[in-house]
């Protein structure tokens, strides 16, 4: 551990205007730092996810951002919510804002600039009127090709939307996006203690209705999986904190 790097890693934006919404960031982010100190309010558009520092440039690009809708296109259309595919290639920069945006409220991942490699699936919500268009409430990143087969990279939830169902709405289309590929997935490594909660959560609640849907089967992890394409061992940890496995013979049955 270099203490030095430590010493820059201390959180070193106070508050982040996000649209209509003040927010108390949680972690350090490498925003090029020609911020006005000491008192750091950072803006950040919530449609073109530009970042900008002072007062009366604010107030210029609130006035002049034509944007309504993050780029790419939408792939899922569910009431007000959207679901709109990014390619890190094409829309690079609106990409490496967001992942700036993303280090304010995660702290173990290290901010990529190699974009290129990487899907985005941006969640948005439109207003009760039109003009005010379609913000993002969260997104997750995926690489486009995963060795180790992820299905995730990176999740966020905006905190003002966090605890609303937009996260476990997001998990459930990554694992979409696995059964139309015909693989099996799951999330990249380290998960922080609020990605742990909100994958052991999905993960419970997909085997729980598995079991109430087939009542006196007895499917075995690997149907599960295929099933489901959740990974093997997320299975069964899932059933181990849930305190339904038994080991036999080096084989894993259900209870
Ligand atoms: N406390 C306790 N349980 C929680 C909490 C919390 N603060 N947040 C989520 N959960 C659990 C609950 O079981 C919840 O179900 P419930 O509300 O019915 O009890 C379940 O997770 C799903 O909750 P959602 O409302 O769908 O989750 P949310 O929209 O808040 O998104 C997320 C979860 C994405 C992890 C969000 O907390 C977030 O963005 N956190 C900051 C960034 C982060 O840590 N991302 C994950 C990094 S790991 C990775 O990217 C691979
Ligand atoms: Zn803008």
């Amino acid at each position: 551990l270099d203490d030095r790097d430590h010493v820059t890693k201390i959180r070193n934006i106070d508050l982040l205007l996000f649209g209509q919404y003040l927010i108390k960031p949680w972690y350090y982010s490498p925003y090029p730092d020609d911020a006005p100190t000491p008192r750091r309010v950072l803006y950040v558009c919530p449609f073109c996810l530009k970042y900008i520092w002072t007062a009366r440039s604010i107030t210029w690009h609130r006035s002049h951002c034509k944007k309504k809708k993050p780029p790419g296109r939408a792939v899922y259309i569910k009431h007000k919510r959207k679901i709109y595919e990014v390619d890190g290639k094409v829309d690079k920069l609106y990409c490496q804002n967001l992942c700036l945006l993303t280090k304010l409220f995660l702290d173990h991942k290290t901010v990529y600039f190699d974009m290129e490699q990487f899907m985005f699936y941006i969640l948005t919500e439109s207003g009760t009127d039109k003009k005010e268009g379609e913000h993002i409430v969260g997104y997750f990143s995926k690489e486009k090709q995963s060795f180790e087969s992820y299905n995730l990279a990176c999740i966020l939830i905006l905190p003002p939307y966090q605890r609303q169902g937009y996260g476990r709405m997001l998990i459930e289309f990554s694992y979409e996006l696995s059964k139309r590929e015909g693989k099996i997935g799951s999330p990249e490594r380290p998960l922080s203690d609020l990605g742990w909660l909100g994958y052991r959560s999905y993960w419970q609640s997909v085997l729980i209705d598995i079991f109430r849907n087939n009542v006196g089967a007895r499917p075995s992890i690997r149907d599960i999986s295929l099933l489901t394409s959740i990974h093997e061992d997320d299975i069964v940890d899932t059933l181990e904190s849930m305190d339904m496995l038994r080991y036999w013979q080096d084989e894993n049955t259900i209870w």
